[in-house]
């Protein structure tokens, strides 16, 4: 197999660097992260393994990184963006600062969409190319009344654009050679969120977030939920919903429960 190039970011550690370390057989790769001491020490090691590596320290929640990221992108070669990069900033609401809601949207929601823009038309050039998101489960967590689950509304903002993002956009590349894959892990054992993964039971390891991206890229999947058994019958019934949503909602005239006289 010839290697081509792999764009991976948010590489420094976690689900990343297993992307990195799993893809390094078949890729060259460039890493992105903003600790470079940690990229460069990755990038000798699967420079050891025969990769061609490169390290881009960029700060995704600025102007400044991503332009520098979607700058090497604009070079056309990359044939695979893993964009992964993502902070949670779990917090009520009121108590985040507002300059850190611009800084989190720009990382987990704007960032991917701008990699995505920068790589398509070298992938789409090329007939190939495959894209694979990281979102989380949490995007879908919003109506869940659940205490658990830490506060997130911003997370959950960031990462439920990025959900309809990836979608909609497999649906416009449909036709073209160019694959995309949307991730949705649950806890993951990594040192996320100051590493609170790591004291639950249930936590998955990054190895195989990766493997399970990897391995449902090979299937063809579109959408990887790496712990759900029976992902089709949960997705179908999704889009079930979403249908009856949109189709039974999109109606010149009221519902009837609007049109009672006022009490
Ligand atoms: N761990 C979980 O439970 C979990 C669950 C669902 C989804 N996810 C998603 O998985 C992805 C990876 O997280 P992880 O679990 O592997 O956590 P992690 O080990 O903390 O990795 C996060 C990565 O994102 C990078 N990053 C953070 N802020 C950045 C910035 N401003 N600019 C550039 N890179 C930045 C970090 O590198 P630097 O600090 O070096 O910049 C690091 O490489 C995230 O998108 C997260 O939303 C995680």
């Amino acid at each position: 197999m010839t290697r081509t190039t792999a764009l991976i970011t948010g590489a420094s550690s976690g689900i990343g660097a297993a992307y990195a370390r799993l893809l390094a057989d078949d890729f060259d790769l460039v890493l992105v992260a903003r600790r470079a001491d940690r990229l460069g020490d990755l990038a000798e090691e699967l420079r050891a393994r025969g990769a061609a590596v490169e390290v881009l320290p960029a700060d995704l929640a600025t102007h400044d990184g991503i332009a520098a990221v979607t700058g090497r992108l604009a070079d056309g070669d990359v044939r695979m963006l893993v964009s992964n990069a993502g902070a949670s900033g779990y917090a009520p609401l009121v108590d985040v600062e507002p300059d850190d809601i611009n800084r989190l949207l720009t990382l987990n929601a704007v960032a991917p969409i701008q990699l995505v823009r920068a790589a398509l038309p070298g992938m789409l050039d090329a007939g190939e190319g495959a894209i694979v998101t990281v979102a989380s489960l949490l995007a879908f967590s919003a109506g869940l009344m659940d205490p658990r689950p830490p506060r997130r509304t911003l997370y959950v903002a960031g990462k439920a654009a990025t959900v309809a993002f990836t979608r909609t956009l497999t649906n416009e590349l449909v036709d073209t050679p160019v694959r995309t894959q949307l991730v949705c892990p649950g806890v993951v054992d990594t040192e996320w969120n100051s590493g609170a993964g790591r004291n639950i039971a249930w936590a998955m390891s990054p190895e195989d977030v990766a493997s399970a991206s990897l391995a449902g890229l090979r299937l063809g999947e579109t959408i990887c939920v790496p712990g759900l058994e029976g992902q089709e019958a949960a997705l179908d019934a999704l889009l079930a919903a979403e249908t009856a949503l949109v189709t039974g909602g999109n109606q010149p005239t009221l519902a009837a429960r609007y049109t009672g006289p006022r009490t």
